[in-house]
């Protein structure tokens, strides 16, 4: 089956690199994602171990489109009663930009936004099913049996089926969160554009939720961001209906993988907040990930945190300034810079989305990466520390 698993703007490569290490080789690695070529049982190792992938899709079908009429025509093209019953739930999502009309000033039939196409793709499945068997699923866009994907390239749509049935960002950790949480897939990407393996101590010093800690210590001790978490596949009953045991089985042996690996852990991964009322929320969150004997936080300010050991990985977004003023943040910058750039022998990763940081931090980076944070445009940037402050 053809698979695209999607990927934020910026994170396509990582995500190809985390497929390699997980043994599923990539066909294609477009701006958007990895495709590549999977049975049900590498669908359901990709659904419970992928780290950096928003979401695993499978391809249902390709059609040319140019409005709502063609849309509905093309939906119908699939044998819908292989994949979904009428007393099941059903979600349609549309993405991508959506075709213009082909000669000018053709309005009738035009896909004038995606919740309208989403719509012409649920009518043409409900409208199938209801001749067949005269019941219709219904729409229930949260955690539906069924959810498919309707994206739009080009003058072509492609459908696809979501077997998690919500973003694989959802790992089931996190409940509590502080005011600018880092979504866990890109906090995975971080980790891994940083190569930071377990190997050597890490700290986050505006660890907010704790999702750059959770993460990394995840992705050091091997443990699946998918173990504990629900898949609409589960309830799949025709074609497919192996996903969900596939998946479930794998979730079992990953849950115990996990146990051992957290029994014997031996890594070095601390936080720091100035916040108290975020870290207690860091705390649940480590907790409910199992990781409490793993992970440390504590109450610091990240402009007089102790100096770390030498070969420490500091990995974090600081504030971007929603919270703290203009000025305030940017003296934020400014007193890490003067304070970090004694920290000799360290590395810092930085999730910089704020057009003054670079020089009010004042230290040079040896590389960066483009990455977007929700839709905000940030640079990942990567610090050798101990050298001078340039500026
Ligand atoms: C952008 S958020 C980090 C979000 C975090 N990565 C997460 O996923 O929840 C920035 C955090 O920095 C904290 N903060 C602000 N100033 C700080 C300081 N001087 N020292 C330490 N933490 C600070 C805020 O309380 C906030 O939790």
């Amino acid at each position: 089956m053809r698979v695209l698993i999607t990927a934020s703007a910026g994170t396509q490569r990582l995500l190809a690199g985390e497929c390699g290490d997980l043994g599923l080789r990539p066909k294609r690695v477009p701006a958007h994602g990895v495709e590549l070529d999977l049975d049900w049982g590498q669908i359901a190792h990709a659904l419970v171990h992928i780290s950096i992938g928003q979401r695993v899709l499978i391809r249902l079908c390709h059609f040319p489109c140019d409005g709502a009429d063609s849309l509905y025509e093309g939906a119908l093209s699939v044998d819908w009663s292989k994949w979904i019953d009428a007393d099941q739930t059903l979600a349609v999502a549309a993405t991508g930009r959506l075709p213009k009309p082909r000669q000018p000033g053709a309005q009738r039939g035009q896909l004038t936004h995606h919740v309208f196409a989403s719509q012409r793709v649920k009518d043409a499945i409900c409208d199938q099913l209801r001749e067949r068997s005269g019941r219709r699923p219904s729409v229930q866009l949260d955690y539906p049996d069924v959810r498919v994907v309707a994206r739009f390239h080009g003058d072509a749509c492609s459908l696809w089926l979501d077997p998690a049935g919500t973003a694989l960002h959802r790992r089931g950790y996190r409940g509590d969160t502080g005011a600018a949480p880092l979504r866990e897939t890109l906090a995975a990407a971080i980790i891994y554009a940083s190569e930071w393996h377990g190997e050597r101590p890490l700290v986050d010093p505006f660890c907010g939720s704790g999702t750059v800690l959770i993460e990394a210590a995840q992705l050091a001790l091997g443990l699946a961001p998918g173990r504990n978490r629900g898949f609409a596949a589960s309830g799949w009953r025709h074609e497919g209906a192996e996903l969900g045991p596939l998946i479930e089985a794998a979730q079992e042996r990953e849950r115990a993988h996990a146990k051992e690996s957290i029994a014997k852990a031996n890594i070095d991964i601390r936080g720091y907040d100035i916040n108290v009322d975020v870290l207690r929320a860091a705390r649940v969150n480590i907790a409910r990930a199992g990781l409490a004997n793993v992970i440390r936080v504590e109450q610091g300010d990240a402009t007089r945190m102790p100096p770390p050991a030498p070969g420490t990985a500091i990995i974090c977004n600081p504030p971007y300034g929603e919270r703290l003023g203009g000025d305030e943040v940017i003296g934020l910058y400014e007193a890490m810079g003067r304070h970090w750039a004694e920290f000799t022998g360290c590395e810092a990763h930085l999730l910089d989305g704020h057009e003054a940081f670079i020089d009010a931090f004042g230290l040079e980076w040896a590389d960066s990466l483009q990455l977007t944070n929700g839709s905000l445009p940030v640079v990942l940037r990567h610090y050798r520390l101990g050298g001078r402050r340039k500026w």
